[in-house]
């Protein structure tokens, strides 16, 4: 793509080439950074001079004024800015938005988006459940954000590995396994017909009922550990046996979310090998003996509590396998940047983590990654799946396309069954992965699964709404925008909708490099919302400039579904 046909690359070059006639030093301004977006009818982009004028030892106004004359000079090689304006400390750029839409989206079909990553290998660590229950509702969030943030980055040249650790040998997996040996009856989800990581989830609910009149259960599970660790091959058949099931079962959840990893790692294989490397940093002086004999991080210096990575009689712990994982990744993937994936409760965890992978002398340690997220909370406090409330993943799924198939009865009832069903997943789970990144992933907030669904507001349904609205104009139209030959240049309100599918762009750009699809969700339902004003209020089919206008509007429905992809949501042509 011409760089100058890229509004920011021309202002950028233009600006340049202004300074440079002048021979002033551009060396340490950063224009890119400095530029904002121009206040509501200042034009489209600011520059503004203040960082300049101390280079220069001016005032900020004076060189505004000074070089806009200049500037206009040079404008003409720069056929997409249409106009600047100096207006107090700030230069102002007005862009072409017809020229762009023509130049630029019209031959992409779409916005194109920069390559920012070169190829860069990204891993994103995502999803990593605990094999002895089904998914719930904080891994709905989890998942939504980690396959967004993979698309968000795939959008803009990384090369991402969707990477997922199933924790498959917690004390917990052999609490339900032992309920299972105990209870089971050789049972299977075969023979009973459950999702077999919600069978597996039973036998752990199971486990801590019965651990409550028989607390010698506890010793018993932690001997069947011990057991599955000398490798006793029959313990280890059932444990075999039994987390495929539960692994299963989160498969089968992935595959309805669309949803699909390109590694997995067990913690099965890992969680013993950290040792050596504890080892050889005692030797190194890195990590100290305790006064038990344990293994202390000291992490004091970095402001941090020390951390004990080995306990004293030598058995490794989170931390310690989360070291190892860490370092394996790499020498296997040789990763640019890892971003891990996990709730906010685990802050402390990875600050110490990626401290001490400094301390250990990795390099890569620096491009490591939390993205932590908070509580998804439902009504009457912290979700708790013990206490037995609606919070398991499947059921929540579930209830949203149960939701989205009431809708679509009251509205279009005269569909086959199929069609609805079909339609009703992809609203369902449009809605309920919109609704899940749509809110600061820092922040917790309360779950309420209407509110999600409606077909108003700030909500998927809405997006997928304006989507399919965009579509069946084009339909009715019976014309192929492909072989529309455009005349006429757009009108204001045109222009500001090029603007506005623009500007997408750097949203995407930045919802990527800050992992925070929120930032897309908000800026998509307000783009959505001027596409739905401009078809509401401005004739297309019966007016004269009805090609022109079914232009913007294909394309505008091409850039909503890729921007919703980003989103892992799914498109509809009719709704
Ligand atoms: N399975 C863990 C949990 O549910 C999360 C694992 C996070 N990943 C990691 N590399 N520590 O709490």
């Amino acid at each position: 793509m011409d760089k100058s046909l890229i509004p920011e690359e021309a202002v950028k070059g233009l600006i340049i080439e202004t300074l440079k006639a002048r021979n002033i030093d551009i060396e340490d301004l950063e224009i890119e950074k400095l530029l904002t977006i121009a206040p509501e009818g200042k034009g489209d982009y600011a520059f503004p001079c203040f960082k300049l004028a101390s280079i220069v030892k001016k005032k900020p106004v004076d060189i505004a004024k000074d070089l806009e004359k200049e500037i206009l000079e040079l404008r003409k090689k720069w056929p997409i800015i249409r106009n600047i304006k100096a207006e107090n400390a700030y230069l102002n750029f007005f862009i072409d938005w017809d020229k762009v839409f023509r130049s630029v989206l019209l031959k992409e079909k779409n916005l194109p988006l920069p390559n920012l990553g070169d190829g860069k290998k990204i891993l994103v660590e995502y999803s990593s459940p605990n094999a002895n229950k089904p998914m719930h509702l904080g891994h709905l969030r989890n998942n939504a954000l980690g396959e967004s943030v993979s698309r968000l980055l795939e959008s803009i040249g990384y090369k991402v590995v969707r990477t997922n650790l199933l924790n498959d040998r917690g004390l917990s997996v052999f609490q339900a396994l032992l309920a299972y040996m105990l209870y089971g009856n050789d049972t299977t989800p075969e023979t009973t017909g459950e999702k077999p990581d919600h069978f597996v989830g039973r036998f752990y609910v199971l486990y801590k009922e019965k651990e409550k009149e028989q607390p010698e259960l506890e010793e018993e599970a932690r001997k069947l550990l011990k057991r599955w660790e000398n490798n006793d091959p029959q313990v280890r058949k059932l444990w075999e046996r039994f987390v495929g099931w539960a692994l299963q079962g989160f498969m089968e959840t992935y595959e309805e979310l669309g949803i699909r990893f390109d590694r997995i790692d067990y913690e099965s294989q890992i969680y013993d090998k950290g040792k050596e490397i504890v080892r050889r940093a005692v030797e190194k002086g890195i990590f100290q003996k305790g006064e038990e004999g344990e293994i202390i991080a000291p992490l004091e210096k970095h402001a941090l509590p020390n951390k004990v990575v080995l306990r004293s009689d030598e058995t490794s712990l989170y931390i310690t396998q989360d070291i190892y994982l860490a370092i394996k990744r790499y020498n296997e993937e040789k990763f640019y940047k890892l971003i891990y994936v996990v709730a906010s409760e685990q802050d402390l965890h990875f600050k110490q983590l990626f401290t001490i992978l400094n301390l250990l002398g990795h390099e890569w340690a620096q491009r490591l990654e939390h993205l932590s997220y908070g509580l998804v909370l439902l009504e009457g406090g912290k979700m708790k799946s013990r206490e037995g409330r609606v919070v398991d993943a499947d059921d929540i799924i579930q209830e949203m396309i149960d939701l989205a198939l009431r809708e679509i009865n009251k509205r279009n009832p005269e569909l086959g069954e199929k069609e609805k069903l079909e339609r009703a997943r992809k609203i369902g789970i449009g809605a309920l992965n919109f609704y899940l990144l749509k809110f600061d992933p820092r922040k917790d907030f309360l779950y309420k699964p209407e509110e999600g669904i409606s077909f108003e507001g700030e909500t998927g349904p809405y997006l997928q709404y304006t989507y399919a609205r965009l579509r069946s104009i084009i339909r009715k139209s019976g014309i192929d925008p492909l072989r529309i030959k455009i005349n006429g240049s757009l009108g204001g309100e045109e222009e500001k909708i090029v603007k506005n599918l623009w500007l997408l762009r750097k949203t995407i750009i930045d919802s990527a490099l800050r992992n925070d699809p929120s930032i897309l969700a908000h800026e998509l339902i307000h783009l959505a919302q001027l596409i739905n004003n401009y078809y509401h209020s401005t004739p297309i089919l019966k007016s004269r400039e009805k090609e022109k206008r079914l232009l913007l509007i294909y394309i505008a429905s091409n850039i909503l579904a890729m921007a919703m992809k980003l989103l892992v949501m799914e498109t509809l042509e009719e709704m």
